[in-house]
């Protein structure tokens, strides 16, 4: 059988708060290379905390996170960097963009913290700006482009190592319907041609249909939701 992914095993998460509630109460999750899943569920209900342990941005209080079968958080701090960075890419909500550099140079430093020579860096990412459509506004800055645009450059920059996994916690939310869905038909198209595995938090439904398979959070554990309910 082929190995999944990624698997996560009784991951719990409680925040070191003094009033905080355990968050994550044993998820358990297995995603197969190439597959599109979505998680839903009530805001406070752990959906980016969970998106964050699974993306080793955020280490849990137990469980473990198998990626290809290694243990990930067994990593030494500079291994787990550098796995995140070629592995992982990230989409959130808010772009996150650098503000001083332009969407080229945006899109260019994952990969030249990667190691990537600056000329194949500048190609690559040149290529993956004409294919979130944004050709024409490389050498603008954040504060120049629109929110969809921004979207479109954070695209573009979470594809920049041609990560085995996406992780995209509402990619949509702050754009309007018709920005949105193009958006995603555009994350859709790109994940189905690299045979990308793709994990997406949102809290819409519609966005949730895309995935054939769809997860609540529910009381800190993941519950499978069938076409019915
Ligand atoms: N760094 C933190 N320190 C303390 N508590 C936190 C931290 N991050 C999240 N929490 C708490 O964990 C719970 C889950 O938060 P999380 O952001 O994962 O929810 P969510 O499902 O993504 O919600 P939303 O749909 O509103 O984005 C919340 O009660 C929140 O207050
Ligand atoms: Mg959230």
């Amino acid at each position: 059988m082929e190995q999944p992914l990624i698997v996560a095993k009784g991951i719990a998460k409680k925040f070191s708060t003094a009033s905080a509630a355990e968050v994550l109460k044993g998820v358990d999750l297995t995603v197969k290379v190439g597959e599109k899943i979505a998680i839903i569920g009530k805001s406070g209900a752990g959906k980016s905390t969970l998106l964050h342990v699974l993306g080793t941005l955020e280490k849990p209080t137990a469980g473990e996170i198998l990626f290809e079968g290694e243990d990930v958080f067994s990593y030494d701090d500079t291994k787990l960097a550098q796995y995140r960075n070629a592995k992982i890419g990230f989409v959130f909500q808010f772009h996150y963009l650098m503000l001083e550099f332009t969407a080229l140079e945006n899109v260019m430093i994952p990969m030249l913290l990667g190691g990537v020579n600056p000329s194949d860096a500048r190609r690559e990412a040149l290529d993956l700006l004409g294919l979130v459509g944004l050709s024409h506004r490389v050498a603008h800055k954040p504060s120049q482009l629109s929110g969809g645009e921004q979207q479109r450059v954070a695209i573009a920059r979470a594809l920049s190592r041609s990560p085995k996994l996406l992780l995209t916690d509402e990619m949509t939310g702050n754009l309007d319907g018709e920005t949105g869905r193009a958006i995603l038909d555009l994350v859709d198209s790109i994940q189905r041609e690299r045979g990308m595995t793709l994990i997406s938090v949102t809290h819409d439904d519609q966005v949730a249909a895309r995935s054939p398979f769809v997860y609540r959070l529910e009381a800190g554990t993941l519950v499978a939701k069938t076409p019915f309910g």
